[in-house]
């Protein structure tokens, strides 16, 4: 049979996964559905580009890296973005469907939570955000103690000549990413003598940027659309989403601007 463009993307399967719970249907619980499977489909290419990058870092690949984190940056610019769609949907109406949801929240998103782990930002106790009976926990749990992107960072760091601290590298992978002067002052010292890694550096600050910027419009999507009410996965809502905000993925890259 002649592959087609349904056949190859598979579009009768994917077309059929939008299902709305609520009877009668309520209009926007399809934009609802749409808005979150888009971003899971977005979350994991982010994740295939970041087993990318780490291969390209340990290869000390200067270009291939360039290459993917412009990719990963414009992608989460671009979820950002999305969210303005969502906020078309008033608190209202989101009210008319919101018990249909019961417990489920994107807090239960194991790719979400694989992505914070990939690039560093690793919590050990949001590993039980993700329910065991679907069987990814374990898929969180191996990003948790596999080496994340910042520390292949610190491979390929090494290999331009960076001094990177040793204890960078014994540190044990479960831990998040943590800031370090000496590193800094290697970092600031790159950034004066080598433009080429200058370039790389940026890109990953406009990554860094968009992942907070997401979490900042996110927080701002709750708060206009559920207030002060409690989050369906259990939580307080707005209140624990705050405390993610403002945390840098590579807090050195940030830490030395000041003395530039
Ligand atoms: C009307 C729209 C939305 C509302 C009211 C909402 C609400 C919430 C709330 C209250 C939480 C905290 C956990 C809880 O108790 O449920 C949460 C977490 C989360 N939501 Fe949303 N959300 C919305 C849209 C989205 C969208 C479009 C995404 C995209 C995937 C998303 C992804 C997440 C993720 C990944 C978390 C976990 C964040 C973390 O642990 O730091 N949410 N959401």
């Amino acid at each position: 049979m002649t592959l087609t463009y349904a056949t190859y993307l598979q579009l009768p399967e994917l077309l059929e996964l939008q299902r709305p719970r609520s009877t009668p249907p309520e209009h926007d619980e399809m934009l609802f559905i749409v808005i979150h499977q888009t971003y899971e489909l977005w979350f994991k290419l982010l994740l295939h580009e970041a087993d990318k990058v780490q291969r390209d870092f340990s290869a000390n690949d200067l270009y291939g890296a360039i290459a993917t984190w412009k990719r990963l940056r414009t992608i989460f610019k671009t979820l950002v973005g999305q969210l303005d769609i969502l906020e078309t949907m008033t608190p209202l109406s989101f009210a008319s469907f919101r018990e249909r949801l019961d417990t489920a929240s994107g807090f239960q998103s194991f790719q979400f939570r694989e992505l914070e782990f990939a690039f560093g930002y690793k919590r050990i106790q949001a590993t039980g955000s993700v329910p065991e009976q679907e069987g990814r926990r374990e898929l969180v749990e191996r990003r948790l103690t596999q080496r994340s992107v910042v520390d292949h960072f610190y491979d390929f760091l090494r290999q331009r000549g960076v001094r990177v601290p040793s204890e960078l590298f014994t540190k044990p992978v479960t831990l998040p990413t943590q800031a370090n002067e000496a590193l800094q002052e290697e970092l600031l010292r790159v950034y004066h003598e080598q433009p080429e890694l200058v370039i790389l550096f940026e890109l990953m600050t406009d990554f860094d940027e968009g992942f907070q910027e997401w979490r900042y419009r996110h927080i701002k999507l709750v708060e206009r659309t559920i207030g002060a009410k409690r989050g369906t996965g259990g939580s307080a809502g707005v209140e624990f989403l705050k405390q993610s905000l403002w945390k840098p993925l590579f807090p050195d890259l940030w830490a030395i601007r000041h003395r530039m």
